[in-house]
């Protein structure tokens, strides 16, 4: 990937500008700011879609530099794009991006009967759910909710969850697992909450809790992080392993993963108004506010442990991060940010001021040249630095499209407080 500046000299940059940008956010100062990032946000995005020239090929991440990596519906991250396209519109008022961003979501519609692996709630939520949420068209309702079907058609009553992955090849003893769940898996529930509360059936949201009750009992430590991957046996349906995919170790908090469960669970809470869901995504989230080794501009290392000795590399690509300078994870970043902005009103105000603050502050660092990037640079993605899977070798320093969708939510939620 193409370096736009020296290392160590951005992210001081980015520090100085998120400690001063902190001592004068006044709420209606902010504003101009989240501006400017929506109308760049909508120059890349438009620049993005004539690039793909098909709605049938999904901008995700940049292999190739200069190009972007455009997948087809079926792999995980393809609701992203559509769904910048609906924040896009919904920021703008403009109708134009309602017309792109129904254009984009209409090619998904094959995955309302998709059942091969669990991630339907962010294909079909962030795209046909923001749709839903902004228009109220009935078809788009009746399409969710053949896709909470599909989804439902992964869970399974011994274990009392969604199965997320057909099978799961530990890095470290080779064991093939059969029925691994994955802490992101929280995020396709908010699909079946949804699902229950417009056909009025209850099962959708039974599954949910369950899942949900299920992964807050295995899928913690008494730290309050998450293991990545928490495999179980089909036949008795008790837990039989508990290991990392992505993160740098077993035991280790991988960011992305502590992302998804505080995103999860205070959406859980906001659904449930059960108390329980709430202390774990409290719990969480001053983990990842207070973590000793969490980067001064609140950006942080793939994995809050990567590089820690006492900690047992996942396979060798994680294992040659054993030293140096970690990579950072800009789509955490923006995933806990806008989670944060979520938790923040369901807590006493103190402690909801610190998680805006923590917020703003991360989501400055975002927005400056540290990791967003110009027009015309990073395939045309916002934010630069992320990372997909340094155990699998692949996005590593690379942009995401999600890690765009969550920046603007973020951006969005911001904007909703101070105006
Ligand atoms: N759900 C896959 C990831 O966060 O990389």
């Amino acid at each position: 990937m193409k370096k736009y500046y020296s290392r160590p000299l951005i992210y001081l940059f980015a520090v100085i500008l998120t400690s001063l940008s902190f001592l004068s956010s006044k709420p209606e100062s902010l504003l101009p700011w989240i501006n400017e990032n929506f109308q760049l946000a909508a120059a890349k995005t438009k620049a993005m879609a004539q690039a793909s020239g098909d709605s049938s090929r999904i901008p995700v991440t940049m292999k190739t530099a200069g190009q972007a990596h455009l997948a087809n519906l079926y792999d995980w991250r393809s609701g992203f794009f559509a769904g910048n396209m609906w924040l896009l519109h919904e920021y703008t008022g403009d109708a134009q991006w309602q017309q792109e961003a129904r254009k984009w979501t209409a090619a998904l519609e094959p995955l309302k009967d998709f059942k091969d692996h669990h991630d339907l709630g962010f294909m079909m939520y962030c795209s046909y759910g923001a749709g839903y949420r902004l228009t109220n068209d009935a078809r788009y309702r009746d399409i969710l909710v053949q896709g909470a079907r599909s989804l439902c058609t992964r869970f399974d009553q011994k274990t009392g969850t969604i199965k997320s992955w057909n099978n799961f090849k530990s890095w470290t003893t080779g064991t093939v697992y059969k029925f691994p769940v994955i802490i992101d898996n929280m995020m396709n529930l908010e699909l079946l909450f949804f699902a229950s509360k417009v056909t009025g059936d209850p099962y959708f949201k039974k599954v949910a809790i369950t899942h949900a009750n299920t992964t807050l009992e295995n899928h913690f430590r008494d730290d309050f992080s998450a293991y990545h991957v928490v495999c179980y046996d089909e036949q008795t349906g008790k837990v039989v392993a508990k290991e990392s995919a992505q993160g740098y170790a077993h035991e280790s908090a991988w960011s992305r993963g502590q992302a998804w469960a505080l995103y999860g669970y205070t959406m859980t809470y906001r659904e449930t108004g059960d108390k329980k869901y709430l202390k774990q995504a409290r719990g969480l989230a001053s983990y990842l506010m207070k973590h000793p080794n969490l980067p001064a501009d609140k950006v942080p290392y793939w994995d809050y442990h990567a590089g820690n000795p006492a900690y047992t590399p996942c396979g060798t690509n994680a294992a040659k991060y054993k030293s140096g300078v970690q990579p950072r994870d800009a789509s955490a970043a923006a995933i806990i940010a806008s989670a944060l902005l979520e938790l923040c009103d369901y807590v006493p105000k103190k402690e909801g001021a610190e998680m805006i603050a923590f917020a703003e502050a991360s989501l400055k660092a975002l927005s400056s040249p540290a990791y967003r990037t110009p027009m015309g640079a990073n395939a045309n993605f916002l934010l630069a630095h992320s990372v997909g899977s340094i155990p699998h070798g692949g996005e590593i320093d690379a942009p995401l499209i999600y890690a765009d969708y969550y920046f603007l939510e973020a951006l969005l939620r911001l904007k909703k407080r101070v105006s």
